[in-house]
């Protein structure tokens, strides 16, 4: 078999973007890949295609395999433009027999492309369509990312086309698990699910349910985006499992912005509270972290600490995008508090707690103000604060039996 094979006849033809390095808004500095796969069988299948930009790139590895005009059937999971953007070459180039797609998946194919001639099969969870020699079988996955999103099954080869989930946004020469560095393609995946998933949380444990009472034999988990789980596939199931359940872990996020360096005194006091009662905090200034980055953190956070001086009458704008950006991704299960400087009005702290209380973030006190410049009696009160969410996150702790 080929480097790029998932099996005998089963070809990885998508491709991989080195150079994205921004993703609506989240940071992808590891670039990414979009993957495509091509099953050869009695009925030439192309399961998903790539991002408009990437064209060329998926038809040539396709060339080298097989004319793209004896592909018969076209399965689209997805219909955001990462994976779709060039589903009108790929049509008018390959004149596809079907394309195969959920009920939600045609109308967002209309909406798009605005084609109401092309040859629609719809499918819906549980149909399946025969190739040949293989059967595949659907799943709808609504809201994982889209309403249109479903996930595909190659039954006979146990191969799991997953779209979205249990994505990387990571670009490697590698095309396996196995061949690649596992730490990294965990830390890619967590950062995916913190920042596409995150808000879907409810909707996969059900869907994780849903697969388990499948009893599918699943041999591979083959997402759009990043590797390919060939050997690790229980581990990524594992972190999904923990992440939709909110399963923090044991450190708490001092998160802050300043702008005279005084809440920036008030972060390092709070933090070190924090630490005096044994419990690991770590400080992020957002000047330095893309909030991408920062939820990544937080979804393996235990309590989140936000600092943020007033600034007319409102927050620095790098907090209150952060808190706009996270508002969006809906964590849950964190003990919070907040914090700030300020001058004359105040209102940083007030704005902060509601916000985290909107989230639904177990906000335990009012917070701590100090105006213009902390003395060291003031600076003591934010060490005291710290101690105080360090016991609570011990107590959290204590509660899950994480102690
Ligand atoms: Fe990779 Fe929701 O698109």
């Amino acid at each position: 078999m080929s480097l790029n094979e998932l099996a005998k006849g089963i070809h990885w033809v998508g491709a991989v973007d080195w150079d994205v390095r921004d993703f609506h808004g989240y940071s992808t500095m590891a670039g990414t890949t979009y993957n495509a796969f091509l099953i050869i069988d009695e009925k030439i299948t192309l399961v998903d295609t790539v991002k408009k930009s990437h064209y060329h790139d998926m038809m040539h590895r396709i060339w080298e395999i097989i004319d793209p005009k004896k592909i018969d059937y076209l399965v689209v999971n997805h219909v955001e433009l990462d994976h779709a953007g060039s589903l009108a070459e790929v049509v008018k180039a390959i004149e596809p027999e079907k394309i195969i797609c959920s009920p939600m998946g045609k109308t967002a194919i209309l909406e798009h492309f605005h084609q109401e001639h092309w040859p629609f099969e719809v499918v819906k969870s549980g149909d399946e369509i025969s190739l040949g020699q293989r059967t595949l079988s659907f799943l709808e996955t609504r809201m994982l990312h889209w309403p249109d999103s479903m996930f595909t099954y190659a039954k006979e080869d146990g191969i799991l086309f997953s779209s979205d989930a249990f994505g990387q946004h990571l670009a490697t020469p590698e095309r396996f698990d196995d061949e690649a560095n596992m730490s990294e393609v965990m830390e890619q995946a967590s950062k995916y699910y913190a920042n596409i998933l995150y808000l879907y949380s409810p909707l996969i444990r059900k869907l994780l349910a849903k697969v388990a009472e499948l009893n599918l034999d699943i041999k591979m988990i083959a997402p759009d985006h990043g590797v390919i789980w060939r050997s690790h596939f229980d581990q990524i199931i594992k972190a999904y499992d923990d992440w939709s359940q909110y399963k923090g872990g044991k450190k708490a996020l001092v998160i802050y912005d300043t702008m005279w360096h005084s809440t920036e005194k008030m972060a390092k006091a709070v933090a070190h509270g924090i630490e005096k009662e044994g419990v690991h905090a770590e400080l992020i200034n957002l000047k330095v972290h893309h909030r991408s980055d920062v939820m990544t953190k937080v979804l393996a956070a235990r309590a989140l600490v936000l600092g943020c001086p007033t600034l007319n009458n409102g927050l620095l704008p790098r907090m209150a995008g952060f808190l706009m950006y996270m508002r969006g991704l809906k964590p849950q299960n964190k003990i919070a508090a907040a914090f700030g400087s300020y001058g004359w009005s105040g209102e940083s702290v007030k704005l902060m707690n509601e916000a985290m209380k909107e989230m639904r973030l177990n906000v335990i006190e009012e917070g701590n103000r100090v105006k213009y410049v902390p003395t060291h009696d003031d600076l003591g009160e934010c060490v005291e604060m710290g101690q105080r969410i360090g016991k609570a996150v011990k107590e959290n702790i204590a509660q899950e039996g994480l102690a």
